[in-house]
């Protein structure tokens, strides 16, 4: 495997032909989870030959970009969020030259490729954490870690309270080289994620080293995840859950910010823009808008509307807040409904309490599937006409659903494992993709394929594979294809701002640029919007070329072309 970085031929790779573009304020980013996307090899895991197959899909999809969970060589303890190298690939998704094949394809095809970092922590299979063990206390490895003798009169407690996002404590207790009880480390996540000591230089330097190592390669951004989390207040005092303490120990300090802008430098330093884009998982629209000062990253995930429920005061509350906490840095807001650690909005749509709060995660609820299907299609169209990016989460785009009846010992999410099965975790909305067929694997895997995917898909899916919905008017699938068209074409769309217009209690109404309106209607009951104009798209009932009548129907979105 060569080491140097393969050089695309600058004329057959549309997407590094205009320097200029800050191509991040518009984009739709389609998240690609590997391992349950398409499985090239038939071992039941996703990998990079399926997504090879599968790039005209995405480009004929019509989303910019590609943004990969971490696709690096890892035991997967936290589906590999525990990175072991960040400059290989896993051997069960493939190799390094085909990531590099990969980028070259998928830029011929007009689409960019962001990559996911995993600053906050490493694997315990990562060579430092190895050599940190067997070097013992006291020993130069293990300062790129966070290792401290326990407390109590042998050392036999965690050093402080500090809690694991996943359960139990966030300290680990390891053996000393000649088997005796040691010191700790800590690891905010599961105990085979050590945490990384960012206040020691080699762990800065070898970081922008790997952003180097896939920026040569082509990479046209990165992804930073639990970007808030990496910087610690090194004497690691006690947590007090009750009256947290600001700043706070481990989350939003301020000294995390200069990893970020150490980064931009990094980005900067390539001619054609590369983009850092942070999972900023704060609360406050104004905390996360420093993270995007202009010497920062360029875009950062906005949980605040993936949490929101289902409601038009709530929505648009959240959605004006966005709008100006970005305003003063001038960095386009960002537009998420699905990802690989929240419930698919298809089902939180479908329930009482349609809102997602990470502690509040809800499993075997009554949902409806139709209301959610039908509210996630009207969601699409709002987020898609919102100003900024947008990132869309792989399956969603055939409404796929939260499957919530996994076999306990199949489940895989160290959530699950952590909290003895109390939080049944993330694995519901990891299920392979149906690609085609009418029953399992639906094409995830190829024919004759030695192994059924890792986690089973269920029967329904049938109905919901790319293939059933192909060319069917009216599908999910359809819509979200004509939606992206349109975004495109439309100039008004993406980057710039709205403006609210007046519109009956349980809608929302806004202006995009001079000729565009998109208008959502949240209740149950069909609803008049008194704004003429013809008929772009819509999610719902109306067909598409019927003409605008005004009527609104239940639970749906329509695009209008308009004028003042
Ligand atoms: C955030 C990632 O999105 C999640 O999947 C992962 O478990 C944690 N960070 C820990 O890396």
């Amino acid at each position: 495997m060569s080491d140097a970085p393969r050089s695309d031929d600058e004329h057959a790779d549309p997407v590094h032909t205009d320097a200029a573009t800050a191509w991040w304020r518009n984009a739709v980013i389609y998240q690609v989870y590997v391992r349950s996307f398409a499985d090239g090899n038939g071992d039941g895991v996703g990998d990079l030959a399926g997504v090879r197959a599968k790039l005209p899909y995405l480009a004929d999809l019509g989303v910019d970009a590609l943004w990969f969970n971490p696709w690096y060589a890892s035991p997967l303890a936290d589906a590999g969020y525990d990175v072991a190298d960040y400059r290989a690939i896993d051997p069960r998704f493939g190799t390094l030259a085909e990531a590099e094949a990969l980028i070259g394809e998928a830029h011929r095809l007009g689409l960019r490729i962001i990559v996911d970092i995993v600053p906050n922590h490493s694997s315990d299979q990562h060579e430092w954490f190895l050599e940190a063990l067997a070097a013992g206390p006291g020993a130069e490895a293990r300062e790129l870690f966070w290792f401290r003798p326990g407390r109590g009169e042998n050392g036999e407690l965690p050093p402080n309270n500090w809690k694991s996002v996943f359960g139990g404590d966030a300290w680990t207790r390891t053996d000393n080289p000649d088997g005796t009880p040691g010191e700790w480390y800590l690891h905010l996540f599961a105990s085979e994620q050590p945490d990384l000591n960012w206040e020691n230089p080699k762990v800065r330097e070898d970081f922008e080293d790997v952003l180097r190592f896939w920026f040569d390669r082509g990479v046209d951004g990165v992804r930073i995840d639990s970007a808030t989390m990496p910087a610690k207040d090194a004497g690691l005092p006690d947590f007090d859950e009750a009256a947290p303490p600001f700043p706070h120990p481990f989350v939003d300090r301020d000294e995390v910010h200069d990893i970020y802008r150490a980064w931009r430098a990094v980005a900067d330093s390539y001619p054609d823009p590369r983009a850092l884009i942070g999972e900023v998982w704060l609360d406050q629209p104004e905390r996360l808008a420093a993270y995007l000062r202009p010497d920062e990253m360029h875009t950062a995930f906005n949980f605040d509307y993936l949490n929101c429920a289902w409601d038009a005061d709530d929505l648009r509350r959240v959605i004006t807040a966005t709008l100006a906490a970005h305003a003063p840095v001038d960095a386009p807001a960002t537009w998420v409904l699905s990802n690989h650690d929240v419930t698919r909005h298809v089902s939180r749509y479908g329930r009482e309490d349609s809102s997602f709060g990470n502690n509040g995660r809800q499993y075997h609820v009554a949902t409806d599937l139709d209301l959610g299907t039908q509210r996630a299609r009207a969601a699409t169209l709002l987020s898609l006409a919102l100003p900024g990016s947008a990132y869309l989460y792989q399956g969603e785009e055939l409404g796929l659903w939260e499957v919530d009846d996994i076999p306990d010992a199949l489940r895989d999410d160290p959530y699950f494992h952590r909290t003895d099965g109390e939080v049944l975790g993330r694995d519901g909305c990891r299920v392979p993709l149906p690609w085609s067929g009418s029953e399992a694997p639906f094409g995830f895997s190829p024919d004759g394929a030695t192994a059924a995917p890792w986690l089973p898909q269920p029967a329904a899916w049938a109905a919901l594979t790319a293939e059933a919905e192909d060319g069917v008017a009216g599908s999910t699938l359809e819509l979200y294809r004509t939606a992206l068209r349109i975004r495109r074409a439309q100039p008004a769309l993406g980057d710039g701002t709205l403006e609210w217009l007046d519109s009956p209690a349980g809608t929302l109404v806004f202006r995009r640029g001079e000729d565009l309106v998109c208008a959502v209607n949240l209740t149950g009951q069909s609803v008049s919007i008194a704004v003429p104009g013809e008929l772009l798209l819509s999610s719902g009932g109306e067909v598409d070329g019927a003409g605008w009548s005004g009527e609104l129907t239940a639970e749906s979105a329509v695009w209008l072309r308009t004028s003042r």
